[in-house]
């Protein structure tokens, strides 16, 4: 009869028992049943029957958790490398266990009061205009809007910390526009800084040195939503405080909260898997149809987020060459860090919005997180509220999923529901694909 909590952003119930997960932070958008690793990387988890304890993994590897799954009886929980802290924390009951474990990993984020209101969201906003036509729909249907959320297309080609000036010709004054009208403007981050001569960010992490390398000293390349991509080390101490230094920017032009977003690192491929797959097409000549259609299928899947390219870049830990898929699932909370630290540097006496899609358990210091690319199903309004309180378990409390479902088309009686949920989630946001249904409520 004993259940098993914890594991914060996983997939299932709240009882974890009965299934597998890997702590391996993962962009995946398709949260079936059967997946084992999500966006965040939360190895808490408390056992409570005959016996009531808690555990916590500190281990930024790939953790693997078999609890029940092999046997009901039976829980392994199995890391590569033997380096592992554990805590073991015991108590009263899982409340009490919870409320030690809270106290023991700090005090968690809590951002502007604004940040509690309505926003919304979609993935295609691009000019002035775009923003401001919501705002009006907003305000002539009554519908209240606190936050209007800029996905990449606010960005000149997708470069962090620009800002198209043909689509905003003023960015101030439209942020100053905005806020008189009560609306809080809250713009992407993505970790990938795209490789591009004269594009300052990019220049001055070649520079400084700020980026991951591959073992022979390079700056390590991942293609992502610009096209080829450095990634930031956000490990290093003098790289977080440089990247961190960037949103000052966008602080400077009336900016008051950010996503951090594609931060597991999300690849979408590397050169190096690139060319293995052109070059064992070469290998075909020009039969096209003598090729191994399941080798095919399963190298071209197979270039995403691959376990290869992860093995391929390093970080520099106070002058130690760390192998990037030994400490993977730091990534993404160290990037909200800087964030974090900058934001304490250049806005000490306000409260920033941050939240981040990657998360590991100690960045619930430094921001929330959302849920990631959800779907508009009726599973994922329960998973969303299933995975509430095993999050909160572990520190993250400003937390929400995309209202409505962020793939695929939304219905009308769904969205609803998702907003009943959603005005009890302090992360309140309605945010869609691309390509998708539009789900602003004024097109209902
Ligand atoms: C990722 C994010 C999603 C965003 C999209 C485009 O899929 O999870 O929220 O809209 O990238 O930036």
């Amino acid at each position: 009869e004993d259940i098993v909590f914890g594991l914060g952003e996983a997939n299932r119930g709240i009882n974890k028992r009965g299934s597998l997960y890997t702590s391996f932070c993962t962009d995946d958008p398709i949260h079936t049943e059967e997946k084992v690793s999500l966006y965040g990387a939360h190895n808490l988890i408390i056992v409570s029957g005959k016996e009531i304890f808690g555990l916590f993994f500190d281990y930024p590897g790939a953790l693997t958790f078999d609890i029940g799954y092999s046997h009901i009886d039976n829980m392994e929980i199995r890391c590569e490398d033997a380096d592992l802290d554990l805590y073991e924390i015991t108590g009263e009951d899982a409340y009490d266990i919870t409320r030690q474990f809270r106290r023991m990993i700090g005090r968690s984020y809590i951002p502007p009061k604004f940040a509690f209101g309505y926003g919304q969201s979609r993935w295609g906003y691009k000019t002035r205009e775009d923003f401001e036509t919501v705002v009006n729909e907003y305000r002539e249907h009554h519908i209240p809007l606190d936050l209007l959320y800029m996905d990449i297309d606010y960005m000149d080609d997708y470069k962090d910390f620009t800002v198209n000036t043909e689509n905003f010709p003023d960015f101030k004054a439209f942020t100053a526009q905005m806020k008189e009208q009560g609306i809080h403007l809250i713009p992407i981050i993505d970790a990938g800084v795209k490789i591009e001569e004269g594009y300052d960010v990019y220049e001055e992490g070649i520079a400084g040195g700020y980026f991951c390398k591959k073992k022979n000293g390079e700056p390590f390349e991942a293609c992502v939503w610009p096209g080829l991509t450095h990634l930031p080390d956000f490990l290093d101490p003098k790289a977080r405080e440089w990247f961190g230094s960037k949103y000052k920017r966008l602080l400077d032009a009336g900016i008051e909260g950010f996503w951090n977003d594609m931060n597991e690192p999300a690849i979408f491929y590397s050169p190096k898997g690139r060319d293995e797959l052109l070059s064992y097409l070469d290998g075909y000549g020009d039969d096209r149809n003598a090729f191994d259609h399941e080798e095919l299928h399963a190298r071209v899947h197979g270039l995403a987020n691959s376990p290869k390219d992860y093995r391929d870049f390093y970080h520099d830990v106070n002058g130690k060459k760390i192998r990037h898929d030994k400490v993977h699932n730091l990534y993404g909370s160290n990037m909200t860090r800087a964030a974090s630290e900058a934001f304490a540097r250049y806005a000490p006496d306000k409260q920033i919005l941050m939240f981040s899609r990657s998360s590991y358990i100690g960045m619930h210091r430094y921001g929330g997180i959302w849920m990631g690319d959800n779907r508009s199903w009726w599973s994922h309004l329960l998973l969303n509220l299933k995975m509430l309180p095993s999050l909160n378990m572990c520190g993250f409390l400003y937390i929400g999923a995309d209202l409505g479902g962020f793939g695929a088309d939304t219905t009308e009686d769904l969205l609803l529901r998702w907003l009943a949920l959603g005005v009890f989630t302090p992360l309140m946001r309605n945010h869609s694909a691309l390509g998708t249904r539009e789900q602003e409520c004024y097109r209902f």
